[in-house]
């Protein structure tokens, strides 16, 4: 009797593996060029049981146990698709953005702060890449380098140039995120920053504008007075997020579109609105602008000379 019982704990056992992770690894393995030697792997695999398996799944697959109704879901990490990285958004990501991840989490999200010891990092880092076949032929992004702040002292002006920049020119609110200033203020906006007359805006221009992604949901862009910012909100967590992007979503690299003091301005204007989730100044600066003047755009200009007829 006692015989029956282990070899069905025994079956069970060797079920859950054949349908659990990947199989043990015998041999190293290639990643974002690095040789990964199988202990490493195993290591990395231990790990992984411990702190990422509930929702990450056994295979890797965003599917856990812990994962059915979690908004956003658990990433399937087998995509190889990242989107909080110093890299241009769609290339992968560095082992310091892993690092940040895992021990920063994703706020806002079921992605906690994840205090993996230091000793045990680099082999979780590594398993995790196993599961994505994108490691195996290429790798890690061109980092993109925070450069220094060069609104130091001056944030004020950082501010009022940071609002021209977001409403203006890199036109954040056109068809993604709110605005946060009134409709003639982004019409002016725009008019000083690209010389463009604005004749419409989208009617619900205080509103996020849910976006496709490569992750199988849609997305909707943070409001930053509102959401917790999935990449953190400090300084350089916000100049990362903007200067690299968000990969696998509508967010673009805005490195080298954009001159550096504006990429900062951007980050200290967003910081500030950022600043105001949960105060009165959230809801101050919403009552101002529903309570806005009407704002009637410039009329059409006169028709083209159709010439001699
Ligand atoms: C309680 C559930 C939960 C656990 C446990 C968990 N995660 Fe996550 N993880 C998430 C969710 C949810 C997301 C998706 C967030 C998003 O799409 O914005 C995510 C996203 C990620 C991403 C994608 C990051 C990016 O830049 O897009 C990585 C990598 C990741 N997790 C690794 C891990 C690792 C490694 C562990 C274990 C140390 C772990 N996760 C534990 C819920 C979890």
């Amino acid at each position: 009797m006692r015989r029956v019982v282990w070899l069905l704990v025994l079956g069970l056992g060797a079920c859950a593996r054949a349908t659990g992770g990947p199989p043990p690894f015998t041999a190293p393995l290639t990643l974002g060029g690095r040789v990964v030697p199988a202990a490493a792997l195993e290591r990395g695999r231990d790990v992984y049981t411990q702190y990422c398996r509930p929702c990450h799944g056994d295979a890797g697959d965003g599917k856990g146990t812990a994962a059915a109704g979690l908004m956003p879901p658990p990433r399937d990490l087998r995509l190889g698709a990242y989107k909080f990285a110093a890299v241009p958004a769609g290339q992968l990501p560095r082992d310091a953005d892993f690092a940040r991840t895992i021990r920063q989490g994703l706020p806002g999200t079921a992605m906690q702060a994840w205090q993996v010891p230091d000793t045990q990092l680099d082999d979780l880092i590594q398993y995790v890449k196993s599961f994505a076949p994108r490691w195996r032929s290429e790798t890690a992004g061109d980092p993109i380098v925070t450069t220094p702040d060069p609104w130091v002292g001056r944030r004020a002006d950082a501010l009022a140039r940071g609002a021209r920049v977001y409403h203006g020119l890199a036109q954040c609110a056109v068809a993604c995120h709110p605005a946060y200033v009134t409709r003639a203020e982004i019409a002016a906006f725009t008019k000083e920053l690209t010389g463009i007359e604005l004749r419409e805006l989208r009617p619900d221009v205080y509103q996020p504008v849910p976006k496709e992604s490569d992750y199988g949901v849609k997305i909707l862009p943070p409001d930053f007075t509102f959401d917790r910012l999935r990449g953190g909100d400090g300084l350089p967590d916000i100049y990362r997020a903007i200067a690299s992007g968000i990969g696998g979503t509508a967010m673009p690299t805005w490195k080298n579109v954009l001159p550096e003091a504006d990429l900062w301005a951007l980050t200290h204007y967003v910081k500030s609105l950022a600043d105001l989730r949960d105060t009165p100044g959230a809801r101050a600066l919403a009552r101002r602008l529903r309570d806005q003047p009407a704002w009637s755009p410039p009329p059409p200009p006169p028709a083209a000379d159709a010439g001699p007829s």
